[in-house]
């Protein structure tokens, strides 16, 4: 386990759009670590080198595991192999920073979550949305009471274009993979008990979705302990970019964050009034929270507070992402 007074020994497995990402926080921006070794399965050593510099690589995601000077593994390979990597960092006892979903099961990931509390290793899943500053700014009025008793949440993610298909067939599909970030954003700006779900999609886009068993539409509904509501409503494109928009509506005022644009200028003329289109992937709309969000990771790690995600935040959305896909078999609410 860990050193207090080093830096935190990190070790990234995974080298696709995820690992990269956080990879090039770890090195650059994040304080008080060192990445000590990166593995992924198909890059070329050398490849890496010439992006990366001399960090120790390997494609044998072991070699990280089983390395007694790493005290984090960072896990940032498709969600299939969540599970057994997750085993094994628990078995080496290493502190996790795992991308969401942790599994596809529910009872896997709750065995996970046991098998990482028992073990005293700390485990948070890669919910980023939470520290979007925009986002965060949203949940703090909240919080702060700034609009009073909130009735209705809305909540719109909209992704630019359809993913492959090759990854929808492995991607736990649309609510596990893609709604489950609203989900745990509902939970976390309105911090109330969910009671009922009730979750309604189809194809409308592209019917080799449908062929590989998913949806690209949907629309959630939430009814919370007291009666407000949050409605997600989410689609696999957009013409128009990465469309993230949410508004809060209270009995004493609304929040509303609107997208994030190219640049932030807007033009007049005789035909009307341009704007620039939203920024048009993930990892542009959400770079600064994949930021905050591995900073606040290794500081809870480092002074042994809290993770800012926790077990029973992971339990939630899960439970609610399989809630929604059962709500959408039947054809009914869920009450929860
Ligand atoms: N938080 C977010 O906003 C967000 C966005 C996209 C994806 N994700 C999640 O991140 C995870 C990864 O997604 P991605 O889009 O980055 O995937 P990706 O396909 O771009 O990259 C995965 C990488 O893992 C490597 N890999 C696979 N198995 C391995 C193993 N056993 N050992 C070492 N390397 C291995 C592959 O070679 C590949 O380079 C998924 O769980 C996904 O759900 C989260």
């Amino acid at each position: 386990m860990m050193n207090k007074k080093k830096s935190l020994q990190i070790g990234l497995i995974g080298l696709g759009r995820m690992g990269r990402t956080h990879l090039r926080h770890l090195i650059s921006q994040v304080k008080g670590v060192n990445v000590a070794a990166v593995a992924d399965l198909v890059c070329r050593k050398e490849d890496f080198n010439n992006e990366f510099g001399e960090i120790p690589f390997f494609n044998d995601a072991q070699k990280i595991l089983e390395n007694p000077r790493i005290d984090v593994v960072v896990i940032t390979t498709p969600t299939s192999t969540h599970k057994p990597l997750v085993e094994k960092a628990i078995h080496y006892r290493k502190h996790i920073f795992c991308e969401k979903p942790l599994d596809l099961s529910l009872e896997v990931t709750e065995e996970l979550l046991n098998k990482a509390a028992s073990a005293g290793v700390k485990l948070m899943l890669g919910f980023n949305r939470r520290f979007d500053p925009d986002f965060m700014q949203a949940q703090q009025s909240v919080a702060a009471g700034k609009i009073g008793r909130i009735q209705i949440i809305k909540i719109t993610n909209r992704d630019p274009t359809i993913p492959s298909i090759e990854f929808i067939k492995t991607s736990g599909g649309m609510f596990m993979d893609f709604s489950i970030h609203d989900l745990d954003m509902a939970r976390f700006i309105m911090n109330k008990k969910i009671v009922e779900i009730y979750a309604k999609g189809l194809v409308f886009m592209d019917k080799s979705v449908e062929e590989a068993g998913d949806i690209d539409t949907a629309l959630i509904t939430l009814t919370f302990e007291d009666g407000s509501y949050a409605v997600i409503d989410n689609s696999r494109k957009a013409v128009y970019g990465y469309d993230q928009r949410l508004e809060i509506f209270g009995d004493e005022g609304m929040i509303l964050v609107d997208n994030n644009l190219y640049h932030q200028n807007i033009l007049y003329d005789k035909n009307g009034i341009h704007k620039a289109l939203p920024l048009n992937n993930f990892m542009a709309r959400f770079e600064r929270s994949y930021l905050k969000e591995m900073q606040l990771f290794t500081e809870a790690i480092q002074s042994g507070l809290p993770l800012p995600v926790s077990h029973e935040d992971i339990m939630a959305a899960t439970t609610l992402a399989y809630a929604a896909q059962k709500s959408l078999q039947s054809g009914m609410p869920v009450k929860l």
